[in-house]
């Protein structure tokens, strides 16, 4: 079948279906979408234009800011900004929380707000390997209160819709608002995102293992031994697993959530919560794995049930299909 179903329609029909749909959550959407298209349009023609390399700033994260990383930040603050539906929004690339300029003038409080990375696996950059964006969003807790940290210090339960593009040999967006995971693929002639795998399911067990295993000898015995495990040739196991990393989380965590399998990117004796930000990497992708049938895992918990202490917040993920993060969850903390 020719897909036909955009992006925009296929929001638009999703959110008729709520009867309280304010059609507010539909524009946050479609400028994301908007975002992802301009971002992905940098991406594709930043080595023609020079725009590789760091912009001499060093984000919160004390992370290099690449400048792209800034750029995208850019244009979906702008573009969330002017769409006058969100509170306040969290960046990886913004020490602190943005309130919303009409928000600031007008003393009103919005409904919703967002947090996001707005380029994930930046480090990648230059060399062809994809990246993306990745957000979500959230109901803001007291609609009349002006922004604030509290906003974002929810559990992920609450989580309202979250997604993320793979900007790659094809720009894709996957978000789910609650009812299931869909995929899309641009389509540059049209400038439109086209309906391709409506209703994604991950698979319930794979045969792929994601990690960077330069950090072996970091981990604690618990990961280790998973690991090794994955490795033994063992026909009645399913051992051994591929080991498949491109070290950004999007466009792994994509491969496994399409062909089954794990990404864990655990605490390591460098890392003590691990690398990956809770609110605006780990939240989205585990609500998109669930919504997807797999798992996410902080090793003990559930993703999607810790509340962040911090909006910058890091944590330990084991992330992919409910057979294997089930599998690590056995393993024996030392
Ligand atoms: P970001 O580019 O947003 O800072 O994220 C980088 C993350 C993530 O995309 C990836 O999975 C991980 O860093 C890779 O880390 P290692 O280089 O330590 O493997
Ligand atoms: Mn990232
Ligand atoms: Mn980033």
């Amino acid at each position: 079948m020719i897909p036909t179903q955009t992006l925009q329609r296929f929001i638009h029909s999703k959110q008729r279906q709520h009867s309280a749909s304010t059609g507010e959550l539909t524009d946050l959407l479609t400028a994301i979408s908007l975002g992802v298209k301009m971002i992905s349009r940098l991406v594709s023609t930043a080595g023609l234009k020079g725009l590789y390399g760091y912009s001499g700033v060093t984000n919160v994260q004390g992370e290099a800011q690449q400048i792209l990383d800034q750029e995208a930040d850019e244009i979906l603050v702008q573009l969330l900004g002017s769409s006058g539906h969100f509170g306040s929004l969290v960046s990886e690339e913004r020490d602190t929380v943005i309130s919303s300029d009409q928000e600031a003038q007008l003393g009103l409080g919005r409904k919703y707000v967002v947090a996001f990375d707005p380029l994930d696996g930046s480090s990648n950059l230059g060399s062809n390997i994809p990246v993306g964006t990745i957000f979500c969003i959230f109901e803001k807790p007291n609609h009349g209160r002006k922004a604030s940290n509290q906003d974002f210090l929810q559990s992920g339960k609450n989580i309202v819709a979250a997604g993320y593009a793979v900007y790659g040999a094809k720009t894709s967006f996957i978000y789910s608002s609650g009812d299931g995971v869909h995929g899309f693929i641009f389509d540059p002639s049209l400038g439109e995102f086209l309906l391709t795998e409506p209703e994604l399911r991950m698979p319930e067990r794979g045969s792929l293992y994601s990690v960077n295993e330069g950090n072996y000898h970091r981990w604690d015995k618990r990961m280790q031994r998973f690991v090794d495990t994955l490795k033994l040739t063992d026909k009645q196991a399913g051992t051994p697993y591929s080991s498949r990393y491109v070290g950004s989380l999007v466009a792994d965590f994509d491969r496994n959530l399409k062909k089954g399998g794990v990404f864990l990117y655990p605490a390591d004796n460098k890392n003590e919560q691990g690398k990956l930000r809770l609110l605006y990497e780990c939240m989205p992708l585990a609500f998109i794995a669930e919504q997807a049938g797999g798992r996410a895992i902080d090793g003990q918990r559930n993703i999607l049930d810790i509340v962040p202490q911090n909006i910058h917040e890091r944590s330990p993920l084991i992330i992919g299909s409910k057979y294997e993060v089930d599998w690590y969850q056995s393993f024996k903390a030392d």
